[in-house]
C-alpha cells in the first residue's frame, strides 16, 4: 500500500467514526441535517474524499473509490434511520402535548355577577337617566359646609343628632346622606338642573337588620322655573312602579321635616311582602307601609346659599336608601347580609 492510501484510509476510519457519533447524537432535524451537510455536501468531508481520488496513483484509484463510496452509502443510510427516528420522536411529542384527555374533569371558572345592591343601583339610574336627568358623583369624605351647613343644617341644629358620622377632623367628614352632592352642583351649575348623585353614605349607627354605617343612597334634585309638589309626585311614583314593576303600586306620602325641604315627605309604598296586611310582617313592622325614601320641595335658603334665584326658580329633592329597595326587591330580610361577602347568599341574584 502506498503511503497516501494510508492516509485516505485512516482519514476516512476517522470521518466514519466521528460521524456515526454525530449522527447517533443529533437531538433534532435540523441537527442531523448539519451532519449530513458536513459529510455528504458539496464542500463535505467524504465528498472532499472523492475529490481527492484524482490525485492517487491510478492503479489504486478503483479500491479506494470502492471503500470510500461504500462509507458514504453507510454513512447515507444511517443518516436515513436517524431520520426516522427523530421524525417520529418529534411526531410523538407534538401528538402527546396536544392531546385531548376526554376523560380529565373540565377546567372550572367562576362567573362573575354584580352584586345586587349593584344591580338596584344600575336600575334607578337606568330609569332616571331614561327621562333625562344626569348622573353626578360626589365625594364620601366631605366637609362640614356642604353636608350640613348649606343644606340648612347650622351646627346647633337638632336634626344634626340623627347624622352623627366619622370624622376626619372638626370640619372633615364621611358624608351622612349623598346630599351634598346637590349642593355642589348647584354652585357650579344653574337652572334648569336634573340629577342624580348615587353613592355610599355612612353615620355611627349600630349594626341591626335594616342599619349598617355604610349605606348606599340615590339622591335626586330637579330644579327650574314652575316645579310643584305634583311634580315630585308624579316623578316618585311613576319611579317606584317601574322599581317594582307593579302598575298599580300603592304609594303614599307622609308629611315629614327635613331642614333641607320645604314642605317634606317621606314616601312609602305599600309593602311587597304582606301586600299592606301588616299584622305580623316583619318587614314593614306589622304597618303594612315600608318607608323608601325622603323628599320635599327645596328650601329656598339651599338655594340662596348655592346663589340660585329662589324667586325665580323651585324644584323638589329626593334621597332614596338603595340598599332598603334591595331588601324589598329581593326579599332580604336583613341588611347585613349584603356586606358579609357570603358567597351562598350572593350567588342567589346571579
Ligand atoms: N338626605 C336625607 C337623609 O339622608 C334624605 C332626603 C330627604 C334627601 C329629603 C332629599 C330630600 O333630597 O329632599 O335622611
Amino acid at each position: 500500500m502506498s503511503s497516501l492510501d494510508d492516509g485516505l484510509n485512516k482519514d476516512l476510519d476517522k470521518i466514519v467514526a466521528s460521524a456515526r457519533d454525530a449522527i447517533a447524537t443529533a437531538t433534532d432535524l435540523a441537527a442531523l441535517e448539519q451532519v449530513r451537510v458536513q459529510l455528504l455536501g458539496k464542500k463535505g468531508e467524504v465528498t472532499a474524499l472523492l475529490k481527492a481520488l484524482g490525485k492517487l496513483p491510478a492503479a489504486e484509484r478503483p479500491a479506494a473509490g470502492v471503500e470510500i463510496n461504500r462509507a458514504k452509502t453507510a454513512l447515507q443510510k444511517e443518516i436515513t434511520t436517524r431520520k426516522a427516528q427523530l421524525l417520529k420522536t418529534d411526531l410523538d411529542s407534538r401528538i402527546q402535548s396536544a392531546a385531548l384527555d376526554v376523560t380529565l374533569p373540565g377546567r372550572h371558572t367562576d362567573i362573575g355577577a354584580l352584586h345586587p345592591i349593584t344591580r338596584v343601583l344600575n336600575r334607578i339610574e337606568d330609569f332616571f337617566l331614561g327621562v333625562g336627568y344626569d348622573l353626578v358623583e360626589g365625594p364620601e369624605i366631605e366637609d362640614d359646609y356642604h353636608n350640613f351647613e348649606a343644606l340648612n343644617l347650622p351646627a346647633h341644629h337638632p336634626a344634626r343628632a340623627m347624622h352623627d358620622t366619622f370624622y376626619v377632623n372638626p370640619e372633615i367628614l364621611l358624608r351622612t346622606h349623598t346630599s351634598p352632592v346637590q349642593v355642589r352642583v348647584m354652585e357650579k351649575r344653574q337652572p334648569p338642573l336634573r340629577i342624580i348623585c348615587p353613592g355610599r353614605a355612612y353615620r355611627v349607627d349600630p349594626p341591626d337588620p335594616s342599619h349598617a354605617p355604610m349605606f348606599h343612597q340615590v339622591e335626586g334634585l330637579f330644579i327650574d322655573q314652575d316645579i310643584s309638589f305634583a311634580d315630585l309626585k308624579g316623578t316618585v311614583i311613576e319611579f317606584l312602579r317601574v322599581f317594582f314593576e307593579q302598575d298599580d303600586l300603592q304609594v303614599r306620602f307622609r308629611p315629614s321635616y327635613f331642614p333641607f325641604t320645604e314642605p317634606s315627605a317621606e314616601v312609602d309604598v305599600v309593602c311587597v311582602h304582606c301586600f299592606g296586611d301588616g299584622g305580623g310582617c316583619r318587614v314593614c313592622n306589622h304597618t303594612g307601609w315600608v318607608e323608601v325614601m325622603g323628599s320635599g320641595m327645596v328650601h329656598p335658603r339651599v338655594l340662596e346659599y348655592a346663589d340660585i334665584d329662589a324667586e325665580k326658580y323651585t324644584g323638589f329633592a329626593f334621597g332614596m336608601g338603595a340598599d332598603r329597595l334591595a331588601m324589598l326587591r329581593y326579599g332580604v330580610d336583613d341588611l347585613r347580609h349584603f356586606l358579609d361577602n357570603d358567597l351562598r347568599f350572593l350567588q342567589q341574584f346571579q
